[in-house]
């Protein structure tokens, strides 16, 4: 199964079990008409004051099982949120196309619209005569191929559009997007390959939605601000995450995918310097496992502080 696959299955089906967890951490379980945006993302409503919403507020955390009855099932898990906005009208359509006959009760105030962004999902086939389980290919982490200069240049550009970019990246976005193809082309063919420089990207179907890079310092040389780097080093720089996958715990997913690339090439450790301001970037950072090391220094951003992840 892949992703428009599940899509069509998750619509097909119609509904599907639902757990959440208890105040005591203890799951709780609730059968509901769902499907699927076209982004495959699970919607299903709920009543504001229903046992799943407070569990849902306090940890967004889901498993769902769709199916069941023919001998096929798609087990999934995911984050929950609860829309607002253009994301919410996005959800409300995908729901009222699927169920046009609950539109009553999705314009009610005590009823909420609940999303499920998928973070793994596996369809089993035990009909008579099948007998196979797999894992649906949702959203893929791997490095940067040489010829994708394109795909990660329009990344790199949209980051640096971002609301936070002042306090996130070195480079501005007039003097990036003013830059030759040829730098872009050779920068994403060294992040490809070796063991210098790699660049690891987060695809949502064929959508570029993430992406952080590990550089490796050598003891001896300088590094990217002018200083003398004492002992080989892997630190990461370029983390970006697109909006719309913020929160769903994409960024630790490229963290450990920098933790293993740097892990393989026996690096026992993995910094970043993060702006003191930025404390989202931070945020993340504390829970993927970095702690600050006590270095402090002043960039072109301004006062960063050093962070560091044991591997
Ligand atoms: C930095 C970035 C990759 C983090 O990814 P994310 O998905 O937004 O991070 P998360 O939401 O999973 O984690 C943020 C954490 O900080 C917390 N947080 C969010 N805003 C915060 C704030 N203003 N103050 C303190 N903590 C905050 C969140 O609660 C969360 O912690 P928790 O899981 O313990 O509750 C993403 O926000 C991004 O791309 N930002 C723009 C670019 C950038 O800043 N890059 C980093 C350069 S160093």
């Amino acid at each position: 199964m892949d992703r428009a696959e599940l899509i069509a299955y998750v619509r097909s089906q119609g509904d599907g079990v639902v757990s959440s967890l208890g105040r005591d951490g203890a799951p709780q379980a609730a059968y509901l008409p769902i499907t699927a945006t076209d982004r495959a993302e699970l919607v299903f409503d709920a009543r504001a004051t229903s046992r799943k919403i407070a569990n849902l507020r306090r940890d967004p955390r889901v498993a769902v099982v769709v199916g069941g009855r023919d001998g096929t099932t798609l087990q999934c898990e995911g984050v929950a949120d609860l829309p607002d906005g253009a994301e919410r009208e996005r959800c409300a359509r995908a729901y009222l196309g699927a169920f046009p006959q609950f539109a009553a009760s999705l314009s009610d105030e005590g009823v909420v619209l609940v999303q499920v962004r998928l973070t793994w999902a596996r369809y089993g086939d035990y009909r008579p005569g099948f007998s196979s389980s797999a894992e649906v290919p949702l959203l893929v982490i791997r490095r940067v191929r040489a010829d994708e200069w394109v795909l990660a240049r329009d990344l790199r550009l949209d980051a640096l559009r971002d609301a936070d970019a002042g306090i996130a990246f070195l480079e501005t976005y007039e003097r990036a997007s003013a830059q030759p193809d040829e730098l872009y082309r050779d920068r994403t063919s060294r992040a490809a390959e070796g063991d210098d420089v790699a660049q690891l990207v987060a695809i949502d179907g064929d959508t570029w939605v993430g992406s952080v890079t590990v550089l490796v310092q050598r003891a001896g040389t300088l590094d990217y601000r002018g200083d003398p780097v004492e002992r080989s080093r892997a630190v990461v720089v370029g983390v970006y995450v697109r909006p719309e996958h913020r929160g769903d715990g994409l960024i630790d997913r490229l963290l450990d995918a920098a933790a293993r690339w740097s892990r393989e090439r026996g690096f026992d450790a993995l910094s970043l310097g993060v702006h003191q301001d930025n404390a989202r970037a931070q945020g993340a950072y504390r829970r993927a496992g970095f702690a600050p090391s006590g270095v402090r220094f002043t960039g072109s951003i301004g006062p960063e502080l050093e962070m560091v992840r044991p591997l």
